[in-house]
């Protein structure tokens, strides 16, 4: 990009009512606030890692963050996103370990309750009714109700002003036999909680299958004659 056809002013000093033209703006442009709900209202659907913990002094703690994604595959790496100073961050640092519980739909409810900020001393699995399960490879315990668990030992936090990123290299996966169908986990028996932004939520919709194509079936092409077609699963 050449620095005529950059765009650095803000078109808007706030969030309007309603856009007139296309919207410009950057993180300092805004306060911190509305530029965080524009990003989380954008980058839709999000998963949730529930994330679960142990102290030093050996509490455990368990809560969602949506800051959270699969980094990798070789190895495999998983990130959440601690914005401050969280009970799951403070305890990372003693205990470097947590386990990605997966969230479904039939979970949303406790999930959302773990999210309330209890003191660092509470167990968020009590307070949700949730049972604890001993994990097969790191010390923090796994939430048994939940579907499918990730259990990761922490590689690094990388600290940038509030922003806290865990990476967290997985270790060992379980997954519940109810999920699986033909060899692999079915996304519709698995009922995926979806982030959007605020309190809102979505289950996964319709689902539609589109194949990869090979440079092998575009060479030769005009491109798009060979682009493959979506279609309802
Ligand atoms: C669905 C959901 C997603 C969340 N995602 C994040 C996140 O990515 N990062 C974050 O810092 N807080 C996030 N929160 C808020 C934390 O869960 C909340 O601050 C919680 O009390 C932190 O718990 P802890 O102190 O035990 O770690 C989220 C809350 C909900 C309900």
């Amino acid at each position: 990009m050449n620095d005529q056809s950059r765009t650095a002013t803000a078109s808007h000093a706030a969030p309007p009512k309603a856009l007139d033209r296309p919207l410009e703006v950057g993180p300092d442009d805004w306060n911190r606030r509305e530029f965080y709900l524009l990003m989380t209202a954008l980058v839709i659907p999000r998963p949730i890692g529930w994330i679960s913990t142990l102290s030093a002094a050996g509490v455990r703690n368990l809560a969602p963050y949506s800051y959270f994604n699969l980094m990798g595959s070789d190895p495999a790496y998983v990130a959440f996103g601690s914005t401050g100073v969280k009970d799951s961050l403070a305890n990372v640092r003693e205990v470097p370990e947590f386990v990605a519980n997966i969230v479904t739909m039939h979970l949303i409810e406790k999930m959302n309750f773990t999210a309330t900020d209890f003191p660092r001393g509470e167990d968020e699995f009590g307070w949700a009714g949730l049972t604890p399960a001993p994990s097969a490879r790191v010390r923090p315990f796994r939430v048994r109700e939940a579907k499918a668990h990730l259990e990761c030992e922490v590689v690094q936090v990388v600290t940038d002003g509030s922003t806290n990123i865990v990476l967290g290299r997985i270790v060992h996966a379980h997954v519940d036999p109810s999920v699986w169908k033909d060899g692999r986990v079915d996304p519709k028996l698995l009922d995926p909680v979806c982030r959007l932004s605020g309190s809102g939520y979505a289950p996964l919709g319709e689902l539609v299958s589109v194949q990869r194509p090979q440079w092998k079936d575009v060479t030769g092409t005009a491109g798009q004659e060979a682009m493959p077609k979506a279609v309802k699963k």
